[in-house]
C-alpha cells in the first residue's frame, strides 16, 4: 500500500455483465488495497458442492438465485474485502438491497464487443448456452445496465491491461472518501 492507496472501510463488490472483468479486475485491485479478495460464484459452488453450469440445469435460476443471496449476505458479514459477484447478482432486488446496505458497489461498464469476445474464451456460463452469445449478452445489457447504474461508483472496463481499470477504480474510490470526509472537517472546523 501507498500513502495514496484509500483504506478499506466497507467491502467492495464489483458488479456487471459476463466478460467485465469482475474476478481479475477483482483480485489485482485486493492486492493493491492490501486485502482478501473473494469470488461470490466460487463460494457458492463451494457450499452447493457444484459447478454453477450442473447447480442451474439441477434446480433451476431462481434456486441459483436464493442461493447465490445468501452466500452474499454471508460473505458482506466478514471484515471488508474486494468481492467479485456473478452478473445477476446485482439484478436481484433484495441481493442489489443487501450491497447497497453494506458495501461499496463498482459497476464495470464493457462494450458488448469486449464482452461477447471475453466470453468466447470460456464455456462455463450457462446463460450463455441457450442461444447466440452476442444476442443474449445484447439482451442482458438493454435489461440490466438501467439497473447497474444505481452502483456508487461506474468505471469503463476497457479492453487492454487490467490496471488501468484498477487505476480508475482506485481514484474513484479516494475521491469518495474525500467526499465522505469533507463535512465531519468542516464541522471539526467550525
Ligand atoms: C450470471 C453470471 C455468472 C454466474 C451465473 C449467472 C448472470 O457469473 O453467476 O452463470 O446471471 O449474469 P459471471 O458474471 O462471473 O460470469
Amino acid at each position: 500500500m501507498t500513502a495514496s492507496t484509500p483504506s478499506v472501510h466497507r467491502t467492495i463488490v464489483l458488479v456487471g455483465l459476463m466478460g467485465a472483468g469482475k474476478s481479475s479486475i477483482g483480485r489485482r485491485l485486493a492486492a493493491r488495497l492490501g486485502v482478501a479478495f473473494v469470488d461470490a460464484d466460487a463460494e457458492i459452488e463451494e457450499a452447493a458442492g457444484c459447478k454453477i453450469p450442473e447447480f442451474f440445469e439441477r434446480y433451476g435460476e431462481p434456486a441459483f438465485r436464493d442461493g447465490e443471496r445468501r452466500v452474499i449476505a454471508r460473505l458482506l458479514d466478514a471484515p471488508p474485502r474486494v468481492m467479485a459477484t456473478g452478473g445477476g447478482a446485482f439484478i436481484d432486488p433484495k441481493t442489489r438491497a443487501l450491497i447497497q446496505d453494506k458495501a461499496v458497489s463498482v459497476w464495470l461498464r464493457a462494450e458488448l464487443d469486449i464482452l461477447v469476445k471475453r466470453c468466447a474464451r470460456r464455456k462455463h456460463r450457462p446463460l450463455l448456452h441457450k442461444g447466440d452469445p452476442r444476442e443474449i449478452l445484447g439482451n442482458l445489457m438493454a435489461e440490466r445496465y438501467p439497473v447497474y447504474e444505481h452502483a456508487d461508483i461506474i468505471v469503463d472496463s476497457e479492453d487492454g491491461p487490467h490496471e488501468g481499470v484498477v487505476k480508475k477504480i482506485l481514484s474513484a474510490l479516494t475521491a469518495r472518501r474525500d467526499g465522505e470526509a469533507a463535512p465531519e472537517r468542516t464541522g471539526a472546523a467550525g
